[in-house]
């Protein structure tokens, strides 16, 4: 209650972005979002023409409501270092410091020296998603890490030193990152793994630093708007249903209430740890 969440990554409702800003919702934080700029006016456009206010239903009645809406291209450290074309590009010119220093700078601006308690990283981009690894070229391998990877730890760089002692960074990754998923491709599955052992040396640099704690969600197959460009995402979520411990779809809200919950007090503990929020369909070992 009263704490201040950064959730970088909603752009509609249909993504664990949303149910997770929404679960912290629920529990009495203050949230921000971070929007990515291609995606923003849509969002925007959306939440004022009230199409997303079935969505926007908390369980006390009241509506979810942001704090702040920023714009965020996560593959940017810092305006100096962006390319031209994508500062002149028309959905990025009029934004201002769209870039995670920018973001850290609004944050101050807005809210005093140590803004937040929580950080919570769910975006991911592989241009080259549909193509193996076996014909990834190196720029849409390497975007893949920049945009999916290194931009946690440019966000844990950033804004690490602006969170308050008990503070909690997470993050959304997938378990091709230890077991080959075929159709999973881009480079996307070697992101993930970069993600998890990340999590693990930033739990423990963070930690160390500022007392702040780092944990990744491995949840399971689910059909957001970046999974559907997958291409087979609705494969996977009837495959992970029908061979799972637990043998039904995993919902947006499940990972949305792990989050709060790794994200709290009552999570004091738990730091560097990849939490599977699966259906428990990790632990298999023989399709049923
Ligand atoms: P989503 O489409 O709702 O969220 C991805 C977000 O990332 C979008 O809002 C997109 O605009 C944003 N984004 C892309 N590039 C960006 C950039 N350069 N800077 C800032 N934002 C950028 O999809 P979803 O599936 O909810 O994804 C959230 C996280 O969950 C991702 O890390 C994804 O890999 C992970 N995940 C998804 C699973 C699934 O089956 N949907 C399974 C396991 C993990």
């Amino acid at each position: 209650t009263g704490k201040r969440v950064l959730v970088a990554g909603v752009a509609d409702d249909n993504g664990f972005g949303w149910a997770i800003a929404k679960a912290f919702a629920e529990a009495g934080a203050n949230v921000c979002v971070a929007t990515w700029p291609p995606a923003l006016n849509i969002f925007l456009n959306l939440l004022e023409r009230g199409k997303l206010d079935d969505s926007r239903q908390m369980p006390d009645g009241s509506m979810l409501t942001f704090e702040r809406i920023y714009p965020l291209d996560a593959v940017y450290d810092n305006l100096e270092s962006t390319p031209a074309d994508i500062r002149e590009n028309k959905r990025y010119k009029e934004l201002g410091d769209f870039t995670i220093d920018g973001l850290a700078a609004r944050l101050v601006a807005d809210f005093g020296e140590q803004p937040l308690d929580i950080v919570f990283h769910s975006l991911a981009n592989g241009p080259e998603v549909k193509k193996p690894l076996l014909e990834v070229s190196r720029a849409g391998y390497l975007a893949a890490s920049s945009a999916s990877a290194y931009s946690l730890v440019s966000m844990v760089q950033r804004l690490g030193p602006l969170m308050r002692p008990g503070g909690a960074v997470c993050s959304l990754t997938y378990m091709a990152s230890e077991r080959a998923i075929p159709g999973y491709g881009g480079g996307m599955s070697s992101a993930k793994a970069q993600l998890e052992s990340d999590t693990r040396v930033l739990a423990f640099e963070a930690g160390r630093k500022w007392g702040v704690r780092v944990n990744t969600i491995s949840a399971g197959p689910y059909a957001s708007r970046a999974a559907s460009a997958i291409g087979i995402i609705d494969t996977m979520v009837k495959y992970c249903a029908a061979n799972s411990p637990l043998p039904e779809e995993l919902s947006a809200r499940e990972v949305g209430t792990t989050a709060a919950f790794l994200c709290s007090p009552l999570a004091s503990a738990i730091t560097g740890s990849t939490v599977y929020v699966d259906k428990g369909y990790h632990s298999m070992g023989m399709a049923v």
